[in-house]
């Protein structure tokens, strides 16, 4: 359990922190809601504190025996501000502490995570710009917003990410490594595309031959990389977890339209992750009827192989490209993992592979994992933490990878 204070100033998406608020409680934190004034014309104080169970902290002044202004960002695992207006980013920039909210802030040594919210032209002001990058420079974690409706008829930039969102990412920066890694965008300008889930070749029309990937590495690296600054692509295969809201989506369904659109989007891409686990046979013909069983006799499934969409990216890479591919294996040690993982790099022309042991269904749908991070001279990392911790390490690879191909 963390203890986690959920800031809230005055914009309009301040009902959706109610929906972060509850998640977060439903994931067992320990959550304190420090409302600014404002934040209060839109939810009530008896809505914050029945769903964070506890009562709303909302100025200095009350209870000063017990200085809340010091003590919550003392004491806070993460501040969260949802939503952030540009008034609360400039005021936080300015280093003020008009109110209780700016007081924690100010006092805080824990990771911080700013949700902003805002009209579009708010957003992309300079002003606005400017209190960012300073923030960022800062080491505060700033979630860039999500395009789509905003207040009345506007539509564009300025929406707040979606609750689901938020939740998964400020639960990521409870590890000060990620929080570090993610306020300085050091992916901002890199167009990145990532692959995930298990493809299915079907056998008929309700049956398919696949594979237990859940898809959730590939989407913790596609999450890690848009927190960064990166432009994200998740080329989604079968996934049971569902895709992050901060990057564009296309589904796909058969290896060969992970190929496909692999290929196109690789073009323009400066880092291809295939985190996919593509199925490596297909049934030489699909029925277009359900198969039916005849008495009692089995059934035999002619398969072939499908491509190699990793070979066949590393093959026509561009100039300045980082391919990075995975190995599941099933070797328990870790030098044979090392040994299996090199000899698959080397076969497959990717730049880095990272490897991990799937035996004992460790690993698929699983929260953690632990993997060798390989290039063409040997193990560059070993991780054993959360996906989402493990994202942000390969992602460092590739970082240290570019800057000393
Ligand atoms: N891969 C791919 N196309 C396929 C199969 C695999 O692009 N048809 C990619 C995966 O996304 C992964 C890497 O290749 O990044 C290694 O996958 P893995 O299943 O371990 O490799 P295989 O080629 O199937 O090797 P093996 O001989 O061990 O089955």
């Amino acid at each position: 359990m963390s203890r986690i204070v959920l800031g809230v100033s005055g914009g309009i998406a301040a009902y959706k922190a109610c929906e972060v608020l509850r998640r977060l409680r439903e994931a067992g934190h320990d959550i304190t809601v420090v409302p600014t004034e404002n934040a209060l014309r839109f939810v009530g104080e008896t809505t914050f504190a029945a769903l964070s169970g506890r009562p709303v902290a909302t100025d200095v002044f009350t209870g000063a025996s017990g200085i809340p202004h010091v003590r919550l960002g003392r004491e806070a695992d993460l501040v969260l501000v949802v939503p952030a207006t540009a008034d609360l980013i400039a005021r936080q920039a300015a280093g003020r502490a008009d109110d209780l909210l700016t007081n924690v802030l100010l006092t805080a040594t824990c990771p911080v995570l700013l949700c902003p919210a805002m009209h579009t032209e708010m957003w992309q002001h300079p002003a606005t710009r400017s209190n960012v990058e300073t923030l960022r420079g800062r080491g505060v974690v700033v979630l860039d917003p999500a395009s789509g409706r905003l207040a009345g008829a506007d539509s564009g930039v300025g929406r707040l990410p979606e609750p689901a969102e938020i939740t998964e990412t400020a639960q990521t920066l409870l590890d000060a490594d990620v929080a570090g890694r993610a306020s300085g965008h050091d992916l901002a300008g890199l167009a990145v595309v990532v692959s995930a889930g298990g493809t299915r070749e079907a056998v008929d029309p309700v049956r398919f031959v696949g594979n237990s990937s859940s898809g959730r590495m590939g989407a913790e690296i596609a999450r890690a990389a848009a927190l960064r600054g990166a432009r994200v692509t998740l080329v989604a295969a079968h996934l049971a977890v569902p895709p992050p809201s901060s990057v564009e989506v296309r589904r796909v369904s058969t290896t060969a339209d992970l190929a496909v659109a692999m290929t196109e989007l690789a073009t323009d891409a400066d880092v291809v992750v295939m985190a996919a686990a593509p199925a490596d046979f297909t049934p030489r013909t699909t029925a277009t009827a359900k198969l039916k069983k005849s008495g009692d006799a089995g059934m035999t499934l002619e398969l072939v192989q499908t491509p190699d969409v990793l070979m066949s990216l590393t093959r026509s890479r561009h100039a300045g490209q980082t391919i990075v591919g995975f190995a599941a294996e099933t070797l328990p040690d870790e030098q044979s993992l090392a040994r299996a993982g090199h000899a698959k790099l080397m076969r497959k022309g990717a730049d880095l592979l990272v490897v991990n042991d799937v035996s004992d269904h460790k690993v698929f749908g699983m929260p953690d994992n632990r993997v060798l991070i390989l290039d063409a001279a040997g193990v560059v990392d070993r991780v054993a933490a959360s996906k989402a911790v493990v994202a942000h390490r390969i992602l460092d690879a590739v970082l240290t990878h570019r800057a000393t191909a």
